[in-house]
């Protein structure tokens, strides 16, 4: 399963590809904004800090727009992911630049049959918003199940699911449950996977009693 961070923060980026688990980096317009930064110039030096795909949003809704940006974002670097949304606009993007060999994620998905769309106009991702389904009363890791079932059964749908909107640790543990190729969580979630109140006290205990016998291991 991959690991993708959800934040166009850099030094967060660069905290977290220190770990050597994080496999690409999402963004939106709503994380842009919050640094301030030029688009371009920000997503440019994503580029530089990650080896995997960074995942960059047009910001037009209409088709010509969105494919002239979306070839822009594109030239910055092969490792690119033009995010677009998913409306027969977003899609129709989305097959043309996935035939000229550009990668491509569909945001703003909220159901299977979107999802079969994505996949159906080639997209290298689907980012099926779980924690905003959640926010409505509706189960989004179901949607999850669904599309990870869906997806099984045609070979030929090559899509990754890569499972957004995550609020908390079991967003995580549930989508790989089910086999969702990637997840993209805030710094903050990646950050909580991490701790258990045992491993600190176990820790603890260890290095107490390490010390009790006077020894080092290195000279
Ligand atoms: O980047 C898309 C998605 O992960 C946004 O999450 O928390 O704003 O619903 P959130």
């Amino acid at each position: 399963m991959k690991f993708f961070v959800d934040t166009a923060d850099l030094q967060e980026i660069r905290d977290l590809t220190a770990t050597g688990l994080l496999d690409g980096v999402t963004t939106n317009p709503s994380l842009v904004a919050k640094t301030g930064r030029n688009f371009l110039e920000l997503v440019a030096e994503i580029c530089k800090e990650v080896d995997g795909p960074v995942s960059a949003e047009v910001a037009a809704t209409d088709f010509e727009t969105m494919w002239a940006e979306g070839c822009k974002l594109a030239a910055i670097s092969p490792r690119i992911a033009v995010k677009v949304p998913l409306t027969p606009a977003g899609l129709k993007v989305c097959k043309g630049l996935s035939a000229n060999g550009t990668m491509v994620n569909v945001t703003l998905c909220f159901s299977a049959a979107q999802a079969i769309l994505a996949a159906k106009a080639g997209a290298a991702f689907v980012s099926p918003f779980v924690g905003r389904l959640d926010d409505v009363g509706t189960d989004g890791m179901g949607l999850i199940a669904d599309i990870c079932q869906i997806y099984s059964r045609y070979p030929t749908f090559t899509t990754q699911v890569l499972v957004a909107s995550v609020r908390h640790p079991m967003h995580l543990v549930t989508a790989a449950k089910l086999g969702a190729h990637v997840a993209t969580m805030p710094p903050a979630v990646i950050r909580l996977l991490f701790g258990h109140p045992l491993t600190d006290l176990g820790l603890a205990r260890f290095v107490a009693d390490w010390e009790k016998t006077g020894q080092t291991i290195l000279p």
